[in-house]
């Protein structure tokens, strides 16, 4: 089958976080099940390309105060996966994809609108393909201009939408006279469609709109049917409950695996463990601490700094931890809260907690590859990617058990020597801090703690199965498509 990709990051061309792991890896597997397969992302300032070529010069994007021209330029293709750009300089090239530490950027919903309507332009030259697969909220006005404004249109009359989300946190609300600033209608400004408490909701559009909705794990496709994680749109999705379903992200082990990092001192293997210990002093040596601490277990944190990801936990409990023996080393960036918050714990307890407010894949790695444990308190966790590299690296994940780190990591049982970590359900300081001290008693037992790693580093979570879990949605979604297009034979009366 034909299908194009739009999402807003992707490695190895952008990224922020998850999604970009996603969108730079699973268009792959699915090109070596034999589908056709292209990405369309912005080009922005951090996108490299080395020889780009313009495909499509001009694609007219319609405003109310004026038309603006998009081109596309080619990224060429990547292990049978074409990648194209939309460029339009004065939305993207900037310092950063979304905004700035003082917020997002104002015009973020005609920067996106303007993506979103390049890639239906584009396609029309480029050739269109049986499925638009959008992510977040980002794209998540390709289903909404599909099934409106473009419903007449003949080029896209068989083209079926799947939406994947990756995080119900981030909606894309705006203001309700964007509707008429990007030349939408109005009637989209009702409860059924894309109103949300007085504002136009992106997401909530491609909730209604797309022909099928997934989600990057089974535990978090039924969270966010609920209340607690809906973020406010539950009712929606419980509408369209039997459109949705979750389907575990995947790894790309070619650039996560121990035995073949570039990133770090040492190699090692589930085999031979030799080259952790090499590591471990590496990375204690990157955070500055002295390496006679090298025998004290090290728990590693590699994050966006966000409400989502449970930090505020950590200080809820820091002076107890900080008896504890073992090291915290965290690399973060993003909500200066817990930036702020971790400088300071490292200020009151500098041989315990180090922390690098950064942006780092290189340190990303070395912690992944150097720490004995890896904690994940998130307060929700659509999928979650780290705590699957930490299993291979033998990192023993420590997390909160919701969405996608409760789907991958199986309890820690030392009587029967089965599980890959360790993990906490009620959302308080004081189950982590038990769930924590569970860990640091069970590394004291060197044999059995082996096991556990090696339990982890055995776990495969490539990418190829849940390719084949997409293929068969985009099978449903060719089908639902056909049979909305085949007419209803006549009764004939007699
Ligand atoms: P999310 O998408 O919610 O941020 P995931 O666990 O799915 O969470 O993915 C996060 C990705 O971003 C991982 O590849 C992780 O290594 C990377 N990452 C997050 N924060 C940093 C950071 N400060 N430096 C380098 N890489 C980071
Ligand atoms: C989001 C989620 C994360 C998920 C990633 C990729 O950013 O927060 O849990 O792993 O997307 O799907």
């Amino acid at each position: 089958m034909n299908i194009v990709f739009a999402a807003s990051e992707g490695v190895p061309f952008s990224k922020t976080g998850g999604l970009a792991d996603v969108v730079g890896a699973l268009p792959r597997s699915l090109a070596a099940l034999g589908h056709q397969v292209s990405v369309f992302l912005p080009r922005y300032r951090q996108t490299k390309l080395s020889d780009p070529a313009v495909v499509v010069r001009s694609v007219t994007v319609p405003f109310d105060d004026q038309y603006r021209f998009a081109s596309v330029v080619s990224g060429g293709s990547q292990n049978g996966v074409r990648f194209y750009f939309v460029e339009y300089p004065p939305y993207f090239d900037r310092d950063a994809l979304y905004g700035t530490p003082a917020g997002d950027y104002p015009d973020n919903a005609e920067r996106f609108a303007l993506f979103s309507r390049t890639v239906l332009e584009a396609s029309k030259i480029l050739g269109v393909p049986h499925i638009f697969h959008c992510h977040d909220w980002q794209s998540a006005l390709i289903p909404v201009l599909l099934r409106t404004i473009y419903s007449e249109d003949p080029a896209f009359k068989e083209a079926g939408t799947v939406f994947t989300i990756h995080n119900m946190g981030y909606q894309g609300l705006f203001p309700p006279d964007t509707l008429p600033l990007l030349m939408l209608p109005w009637d989209l400004f009702t409860m059924s469609k894309m109103e949300f408490f007085g504002q136009v909701n992106f997401l909530k559009g491609a909730l209604v709109y797309s022909d099928f909705i997934t989600t990057v794990s089974r535990k978090y496709s039924q969270e966010i049917q609920t209340v607690e994680y809906g973020f406010g749109l539950e009712g929606v999705l419980r509408d369209r409950a039997s459109t949705v379903t979750g389907i575990l992200n995947g790894v790309d082990y070619d650039e996560w695996s121990p035995q073949t990092d570039k990133f770090f001192a040492a190699k090692y293997s589930p085999q031979d463990l030799s080259g952790k210990a090499t590591c471990k002093q590496d990375l204690l040596a990157a955070f500055g601490i002295s390496t006679a601490d090298v025998k004290l277990p090290v728990i590693g944190i590699v994050s966006r700094f966000a409400a989502q990801k449970g930090f505020d936990l950590i200080a809820q409990i820091a002076d107890r931890l900080a008896r504890e023996e073992m090291i915290v080393v965290a690399l973060g960036a993003g909500d200066k809260t817990y930036e702020e918050m971790f400088v300071r714990l490292n200020k009151q307890f500098p041989n315990k907690i180090a922390v690098k407010v950064a942006y780092d894949n290189a340190i990303a790695h070395k912690i992944e590859a150097g720490a004995d444990m890896f904690l994940m308190p998130s307060r929700y966790e659509p999928c979650g990617l780290n705590q699957i590299y930490s299993l291979k690296y033998g990192t023993v994940p420590i997390v909160r058990a919701t969405g996608g780190l409760d789907d991958t990591i199986e309890p820690w049982d030392a009587r029967t020597g089965k599980g890959t970590g360790f993990k906490f359900t009620e959302y308080n300081g004081e189950s982590l801090l038990l769930t924590i001290k569970a860990a640091l008693s069970a590394y004291q037992d060197e044999t059995s703690w082996q096991a556990l790693m090696r339990n982890g580093m055995n776990k495969d979570f490539s990418w190829n199965a849940s390719a084949r879990e997409y293929s068969k949605v985009y099978e449903k979604v060719r089908q639902m498509r056909r049979a909305a297009l085949t007419p209803v034979p006549e009764k004939v009366s007699v």
